[in-house]
């Protein structure tokens, strides 16, 4: 039997996944998001296209700076001042990768680049050239390969393996290819690129035809030894590939593929649950391993069988992802020692302080909630953890609303221990509790988006509101959890408000220091 393959695990939930417009994040989120991908052991982490925007270049240059045990990559088009940004943007990276990527199809050379196939190798070369001067870890996408002639794709990868480019990346950028197509696809190459073995061959796929992660494990078959993937398949239009299957196929089915990957899996939960809660971008219950009910059996059938032996119906198993318990935890007599206790059992490690507060936070929640699950400790641990300044504090809140009345909210706030009261109506009573905020605090914002959750089940489940807006042309999002729903969605907006008005008097102070 062959040596098992290592899968190289490329992420790109910075790059990709973040592009996507309902998915971007500020710094301090794709920090936190780069850790969690550290703790998965994953090999690559794309940070970034740091031509873009003056966030991607400091978010890349960020992460190069934290994480030491991934490689950091940095994407950019096939022209000077993109590599150069990239470069140095990397600059304190411990292994840096500069991507380079280049359109080969017809469809991209006529319509967007208007070149000819000599000037797309040409380009293409001199690109991965002078991403050498800055690291010999250089990554070519040529993009739309799954559209591009196969010959020409052959001429091209030759020509950047020649120049030097050491991982080559086989994007199918628009999900159009077909599982046993790909395949045939990365055959070819491997038997008509002359060079092959001097690179590493990667996929890239994207989900339109929700073949991405077929097409990528249909690729590994047929001998590509680097996948490009996100966390909960987040990215372009209907995603990426979703990392947690890949990473699961690659394990569960371990016989059939003979290779292995270096990803610690009990992190695959924990950092899907992250992603999603930064992003906003919830799962599907149904979702292949970290949706809801993945792991849920409800049939009787399934049940009896699973009590049996949990293989009859299960191929993988929760803890295998890290999936916590969802046995009820914790009451009101729980005490504090099983808080602590619980908390540790989760993962986190609080100082003494904050464990003081996140207790006091427990116990005003338990006497709302008989049942208090992992999920609303979590809650209740990040919501401590993203608070940031609280300028405006809410006090207290009454609406009234139902058939035939008019939708009014009493809004109780305070500042510096001055509480200012006022009521307003609206089309509901969340509209007439943002405008009584609004008019309290000065701030009135356009939602650009709202999405409600339940963290657990029940009747008394808490929920999770998250909202975004759009700010002085920026994106602030943030998130207000509570048991009622009218009362999160008020704390969501009051969190936004304080991060506007604490923003503006950073801002004030860093004016009057500069020269
Ligand atoms: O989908 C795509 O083609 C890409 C490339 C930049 C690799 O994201
Ligand atoms: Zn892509």
């Amino acid at each position: 039997m062959a040596k098992q393959r290592k899968i190289i695990i490329f992420d790109t939930t910075l790059r990709d996944g973040e592009q996507s417009p309902s998915c971007s994040m500020n710094l301090n989120e794709k920090l936190e998001v780069a850790q969690m991908l550290e703790q998965l052991k994953v090999d690559v982490i794309e940070a970034g296209f740091p031509i873009a925007s003056p966030g991607d270049f400091e978010a890349v240059k960020a992460v190069a700076k934290e994480i030491k045990s991934c490689t950091i990559a940095a994407l950019a088009r096939s022209i000077a001042k993109d590599i150069d940004i990239a470069g140095e943007a990397l600059a304190r990276a411990a292994r840096p990768r500069i991507h380079v990527f280049c359109a080969t199809s017809q469809i991209h050379r006529k319509y967007k680049l208007k070149r000819a196939k000599s000037e797309i190798v040409k380009m293409s070369v001199e690109a991965v050239r002078r991403a050498l001067k800055y690291t010999d870890d250089v990554e070519f996408s040529p993009e739309d390969a799954s559209r591009t002639e196969p010959d020409f794709l052959v001429e091209v990868v030759s020509a950047v393996i020649d120049a030097g480019a050491t991982t080559v990346n086989i994007p199918d950028t628009v999900g159009y290819a077909i599982p046993a197509q790909f395949a045939e696809l990365i055959s070819y190459l491997r038997e008509n690129v002359a060079n092959i073995d001097k690179a590493v061959i990667s996929v890239h796929c994207h989900n339109d035809l929700g073949l991405a992660v077929a097409n990528s494990l249909a690729a590994v078959s047929a001998g590509a030894d680097q996948v490009e993937c996100t966390i909960n398949g987040i990215g372009e239009r209907a995603g990426n590939a979703a990392l947690e299957e890949i990473v699961m196929a690659i394990k569960t089915r371990e016989d059939y593929f003979n290779a292995t990957t270096d990803i610690d899996t009990t992190k695959i939960y924990p950092a899907s649950r992250l992603v999603a809660s930064i992003t906003g971008m919830h799962l599907q219950r149904n979702k292949a391993i970290v949706g809801e009910n993945a792991f849920a059996h409800e049939a009787g059938i399934h049940q009896h069988g699973i009590l049996s032996d949990r293989r009859t119906y299960e191929i993988m198993k929760p803890e295998d992802i890290g999936l916590p318990s969802s046995r009820l935890v914790l009451g009101k007599h729980s005490g504090r020692h099983g808080f602590e206790q619980r908390i540790k059992a989760l993962g986190y490690k609080l100082t003494k302080t904050q464990l003081n507060e996140a207790y006091q936070k427990f116990i005003e929640l338990a006497d709302k909630k008989k049942d208090i699950y992992d999920a609303d400790i979590e809650a209740l641990i990040k919501q401590q953890a993203s608070a940031g300044v609280e300028v405006w504090r809410l006090e207290s809140l009454q609406t009234t609303a139902g058939t035939n009345t008019i939708p009014t909210a009493t809004v109780t706030l305070s500042k510096e221990g001055k509480k200012v009261v006022d009521a307003a109506t609206g089309d509901g009573p969340i509209d007439a509790a943002y405008e009584a905020i609004g008019r309290i605090t000065g701030i009135k914002l356009k939602l650009t988006d709202y999405s409600l959750r339940a963290l657990t089940s029940g009747k008394d489940a808490q929920g999770e509101v998250t909202i975004e807006v759009t700010h002085n042309g920026e994106r602030l999002r943030a998130r207000g959890i509570s048991t009622d729903i009218v009362e999160a969605s008020a704390k969501a907006y009051l969190a936004v408000v304080n991060r506007i008005l604490s923003l503006g008097k950073t801002r004030k102070k860093k004016k009057s220091t500069t020269p």
